[in-house]
């Protein structure tokens, strides 16, 4: 007598797991290298992920097996009767629960593997800071040439929490005549310790406008007493752990007044004042590389509440 035959379940061949290993491929290098080639690589892994998972599960869901008609007859003799022996019942065997088990915990592990990664990259981006644009009150608040230390609430509504320093430059105007700045944020670069100017600070001079306050230095350089990083007075690292430059906020001149806007990292300068030469990119957290071979070799860090 001969066995009965059980290879009705066995999945037939398919392209849509190269598809769906090449995605993740995609998406983990991607990860490193560039989020679009890991938006990409998601998107690939997802659409080919599904696909293989209704040809797995056609039959589970009802759907008529695309098989030959003599495989179909085979099928038909393996599936057991119903009580009644009218109708035969749905073949669910011991592999194809331990397949779809197997499929279920692959994806699961995936989830959790990649929705962290994911996050990382994508918080960022609805964590900016400096929506809030703070007049610092009338440019001849600002000396040419000198430093002042700015000190302000970001956010009024929010309180203290939301109080920043800045160190603000006036450069003269520059090559078309229009007043420029050199405004450096002064949380450090490298892990976020409040960077201070290296020189002595006019207490008497200081200066209140509405919530800023105002005091010149005499400072060329600025130094972080966290782990010894140094800048210089275009906010370059001279010394030290950070991995950028200082990073600098965005400004407007209006109605005579400067008014700072975003901030945005900086990955070097070159040349000095209002002939500077800027390297600008989105701004990122302390501790992120935003150019050189760094940024591709370490992409991703955690967002960090800002302070300063
Ligand atoms: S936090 Fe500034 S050097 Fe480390």
């Amino acid at each position: 007598m001969s066995e009965p035959r059980n290879d009705n379940h066995a999945p037939g061949p398919s392209l849509w797991p190269i598809g769906f290993a090449i995605g993740v491929a995609c998406l983990l290098v991607g990860l490193v290298i560039s989020w679009i080639v890991a938006a990409i690589g998601a998107a690939l892994a997802i659409a080919f992920g599904l696909l293989w998972a209704r040809e797995v599960t056609r039959e589970v869901r009802g759907e008529v097996p695309e098989i030959e008609p003599e495989t179909r007859a085979v099928a038909d003799e393996a599936a057991p009767l119903s009580g009644d022996g009218a109708a035969p019942l749905p073949l669910y065997t011991r592999s194809r629960f331990l397949e779809a088990t197997t499929i279920g915990l692959g994806a699961a592990i995936g989830a959790v593997v990649t929705l962290p990664v994911l996050g990382f990259m994508v918080l960022p981006s609805f964590t900016h800071i400096s929506e809030h644009d703070v007049d610092l009150g009338p440019l001849d608040n600002f000396p040419e040439g000198e430093f002042v230390i700015a000190t302000f609430l970001e956010n009024p509504s929010i309180g203290e929490v939301s109080r920043r320093t800045a160190f603000v430059r006036y450069n003269g105007p520059d090559s078309s005549n229009q007043p420029s700045f050199t405004i450096l944020y002064s949380r450090c670069v490298h892990l976020g310790c409040p960077v201070q100017p290296n020189g002595p600070i006019d207490e008497k001079a200081k200066q209140q406008f509405r919530n800023v306050e105002l005091r010149p230095v005499l400072a060329q350089s600025f130094g972080c007493p966290c782990h010894g990083g140094q800048y210089n007075s275009e906010g370059n690292r001279t010394a030290g752990p950070p991995v950028r430059s200082m990073d600098r906020f965005e400004y407007s001149i209006k109605n005579g007044h400067l008014v700072l806007g975003s901030l945005y990292a900086v990955g070097n300068v070159t040349g000095n004042g209002a002939a500077a030469k800027i390297t600008k990119y989105p701004w990122s957290s302390p501790g992120t590389h935003v150019n050189g071979i760094e940024a591709w070799l370490y992409p991703i860090v955690p967002s960090q509440v800002t302070g300063g």
